[in-house]
């Protein structure tokens, strides 16, 4: 693998390589400049950083553990640790981001918060983050991916957040972010938009990047204890728009002895015309206000993607990852659904532990790839599979 130690983390101007900027309507320039102006200025403010590490901490449960997989291990005859974002409070690792831009649109003065969410953990741990503040929640949800997620849509309302469903295209993830962004359009002032993953107009991809970044921040540590060493040979997580991949790579990004492995969906096989493999299939394009890999028609239209994992369903990827792509920095693999699930059942079987599914795609690379016997493998485990018990009960007729 050719490894082009060159920047990995975001320019001045908004870009990871040609990647990234923003591309937004007029009416949406106010709100993201007032982000892009401020975001890096709170984060770096002590009592900002002191009340969210209190937050991850106590309510979220953090350090999540870094677990040595052994039974798994020893069927790959292979070093696994599994990083268990499934155990954080609400499941997963979206809640990392949601606690630190909940913090910032306090900030910033909001009191409406909007979000699009795929699988429902994104809307979940917004829900969530707007209950512990008290603050107005309003969720975006493909009509499909509400009948494929009811549990998480509960939750949401639980939590007393509206739940509107997306009911364009391929009524998804794409479809729902679609509306998020209208709806913030329509109420530039008072809200703010938690876009759940390393995508979005500069500065989103960045400043999402940076609260999931404290899933490396531990590995590295953690990593020290069990193996005397900081530094995995390999990083792998999956990848939907890529925010768990891109807080697990962050401070490995420029570690020249890391390697990077980013898991994508191939749905039903990446020829097969249902699949979200992006890093195969997209060209360059816009969507959602960045520049970024994109799967598209030959006239730009875009492609709908297809996984059957909800959080994996999106026809681009961040523009990170469309930069540790395009420089080889990572290497890419598609895991069809049919190798996705028979990983998250062997992980069941093995670890006595029920992954998501999209978690399911990156456990699948052991099947694909051989690594050394003393290769150390860091695999995010990036949420639990109690959302996704009805899918895994009709898929195997458990
Ligand atoms: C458990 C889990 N893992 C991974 C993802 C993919 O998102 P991202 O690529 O932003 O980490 C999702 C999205 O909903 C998810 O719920």
């Amino acid at each position: 693998m050719t490894k082009n130690m060159e920047n990995y983390n975001v320019n001045e101007k908004g870009y990871y390589g040609e990647f990234g900027g923003a591309y937004i309507p007029e009416m949406l320039y106010p709100n993201v400049e007032e982000l892009r102006q401020n975001y890096l200025k709170v984060m770096a403010e002590p009592e900002f950083q002191k009340e969210f590490n209190q937050l991850l901490k106590d309510y979220v449960g953090r350090p999540s553990p870094l677990y040595f997989a052994k039974r798994l291990s020893e069927k790959y005859n292979t070093k696994v640790y599994l990083k268990r974002e499934d155990l954080n409070h609400t499941g997963a690792h979206k809640i990392n981001n949601t606690i630190g831009q909940i913090l910032m649109a306090k900030r910033l003065g909001k009191r409406r918060i909007i979000a699009e969410t795929g699988a429902g953990q994104h809307g979940v741990a917004t829900a969530t983050v707007c209950a512990l503040m008290g603050l107005e929640c309003i969720v975006y949800m493909g009509e499909i991916d509400i009948a494929r997620q009811a549990p998480n849509v509960a939750r949401m309302k639980m939590l007393g957040a509206t739940v509107i469903p997306a009911l364009s295209g391929s009524r998804t993830l794409k479809d729902a972010t679609n509306e998020a962004i209208r709806d913030w359009i329509n109420n530039p002032v008072n809200t703010h938009y938690i876009i759940g993953s390393a995508i979005g107009p500069h500065p989103y991809p960045d400043m999402v990047t940076k609260f999931q970044s404290v899933i490396s921040e531990e590995i590295k540590w953690q990593l020290k204890e069990h193996e005397g060493r900081e530094n995995p040979d390999y990083v792998v997580a999956c990848i939907g728009g890529g925010s768990n991949a891109a807080g697990t790579y962050y401070h490995f990004l420029h570690e020249k002895d890391v390697n990077i492995i980013a898991v994508e969906a191939a749905g039903l096989g990446v020829d097969s015309g249902e699949s979200a493999a992006t890093s195969v299939l997209g060209k360059e394009g816009i969507i959602h206000g960045c520049k970024t890999l994109l799967m598209q028609t030959s006239d730009g239209q875009i492609t709908e993607p297809y996984s059957i994992s909800a959080g994996l369903d999106y026809p681009g990827v961040g523009p990170m990852h469309a930069h540790l792509c395009k420089t080889e920095r990572a290497e890419f693999m598609a895991i069809t659904d049919d190798d996705a699930m028979k990983a998250g059942l062997k992980l069941c079987e093995l670890e006595g532990i029920i992954p998501a599914i999209e978690s399911s795609h990156a456990l699948a690379i052991f099947e694909q790839k051989t690594f050394k016997p003393d290769d150390v493998v860091v695999v995010s485990l990036s949420g639990r599979g109690d959302k996704d018990l009805e899918n895994y009960i009709e898929y195997f007729k458990i």
